[in-house]
């Protein structure tokens, strides 16, 4: 395992204190309201669960699926959505979460299924961001917050997996470019 994972880019203790502002952030945005979390498995479940307890509003949780990546590289993006979804969105806010932000193409994917079901207001964050993804070629557009912006890496840890692994590594790390 340790010879694929190479640099720490963003240790444990640096997304704890990233989780806690963005948690103060949400709990200034949806005060007073009861928001739908929208979670895309299943890369953010670390995230999730980390900052809806920093958070401590009171909100509802639903969970959708996208799959893009083959391997290393974007695919076409494939959205499944519980079948009663479209009662819990209708007419409230819904903040949509993932694990990172690419192409954008999941984002967009997701959220235009979610615009569908008519929620009052629809907001986006990710845990981290890719520079690249900022100078062109994003088919949707970017999310509302941002955890942390990072170099065009594949990275892994914190719910990020390659082919299903390393996503309980409890820091956010470059893959080699070699495995
Ligand atoms: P996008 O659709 O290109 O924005 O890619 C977003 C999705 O691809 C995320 O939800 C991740 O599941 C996956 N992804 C993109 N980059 C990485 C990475 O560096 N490591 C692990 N998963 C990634
Ligand atoms: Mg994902």
């Amino acid at each position: 395992m340790t010879d694929e994972v190479g640099e720490i880019l963003i240790p444990s203790d640096r997304i704890a204190v990233r989780v806690r502002e963005l948690g103060r952030t949400l709990a200034d945005t949806y005060a007073g309201r009861e928001p739908v979390v929208v979670a895309i498995m299943k890369g953010c479940v670390m995230f999730l669960a980390d900052l809806v307890r920093a958070w401590g509003g009171t909100m509802d949780l639903e969970f959708v699926s996208a799959r893009s990546y083959e391997g290393t590289r974007p695919g076409r993006v494939r959205v499944a959505l519980p079948e009663d979804l479209g009662e819990k969105v209708a007419g409230r806010p819904v903040l949509v979460l993932d694990d990172i932000f690419d192409t954008g193409g999941t984002l967009a994917a997701v959220c235009c299924e979610i615009e569908r079901l008519r929620p009052a207001e629809l907001k986006t964050l990710v845990l981290l961001k890719k520079r690249r993804s900022r100078d062109g070629g994003s088919p949707g557009r970017s999310p509302d917050w941002v955890g942390f912006e990072i170099e065009d890496r594949f990275v892994v840890g914190y719910g990020l997996d390659h082919e299903g692994r390393f996503r309980n590594l409890p820091f956010v790390a470059a893959l080699r470019e070699d495995a």
